[in-house]
């Protein structure tokens, strides 16, 4: 397993956001985000119903940071400062049993519609590519989700119906997840 990345940004802005490390503060804003059916329409497993379910994703993400110098990022609009509206960025992940690096981005459906998720993803992709780029991006996608495809697509990464696979982590009885990755 690669050790911490160096130089990867603990926190970075774009033309309207400020991206920063996730912490332990953010434990309100990752329940409410993760609770909400809407912006968890597309999630195999469903909305989380248990508090103890964001703590323990948080923890995770948290964890992340602490050992391997890169994750998630809390995302607040630069016109909001301390008002979390989504989660995104990278962290290590497995696909088809190659070492991966996970692009994310989840915003609150107050948020959509006016290119934040780009915003968020394309910051992603460039951290990605200066610090983490000997082993390959993915965005991986429930075939309805259009907008998440849309913002991957819009991102840089490039279709590869080649990846579709199962995630292993999803109830049974789920579909194929719609692949799109750089660096494969
Ligand atoms: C997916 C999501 C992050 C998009 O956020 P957003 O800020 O509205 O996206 P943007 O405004 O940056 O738009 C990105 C692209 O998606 C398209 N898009 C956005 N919403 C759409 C919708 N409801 N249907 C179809 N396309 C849509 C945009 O037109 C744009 O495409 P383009 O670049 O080809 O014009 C947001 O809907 C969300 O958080 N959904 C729930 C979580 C999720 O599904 N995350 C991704 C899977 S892990």
């Amino acid at each position: 397993m690669t050790g911490a990345a160096v130089h990867f940004p603990v926190a970075t802005t774009s033309d309207r956001l400020l991206l920063r490390a996730v912490d332990e503060h953010d434990l309100d804003a990752v329940w409410r985000l993760h609770s909400d059916p809407a912006a968890n329409r597309f999630i195999p497993a469903g909305p989380m119903t248990e508090r103890a379910q964001a703590q323990e994703r948080l923890a995770a993400w948290t964890d992340h940071w602490a050992v391997r110098g890169f994750g998630y990022w809390a995302v607040e609009e630069l016109t909001n400062p301390g008002v979390v509206i989504g989660f995104g960025g990278v962290r290590s992940s497995r696909w088809l049993d190659r070492e991966t690096v996970n692009l994310y981005y989840r915003l609150a459906p107050a948020g959509w519609g006016r290119g934040l998720a780009t915003e968020i993803a394309v910051a992603g992709t460039e951290a990605w590519r200066a610090t983490l780029a000997d082993r390959p991006l993915i965005a991986h996608t429930m075939p309805d989700n259009v907008a998440s495809q849309r913002t991957a697509t819009a991102a840089g990464l490039a279709r590869r119906p080649d990846l579709d696979a199962h995630d292993p982590n999803d109830p049974p009885g789920t579909g194929l997840h719609l692949v799109f990755a750089l660096g494969w």
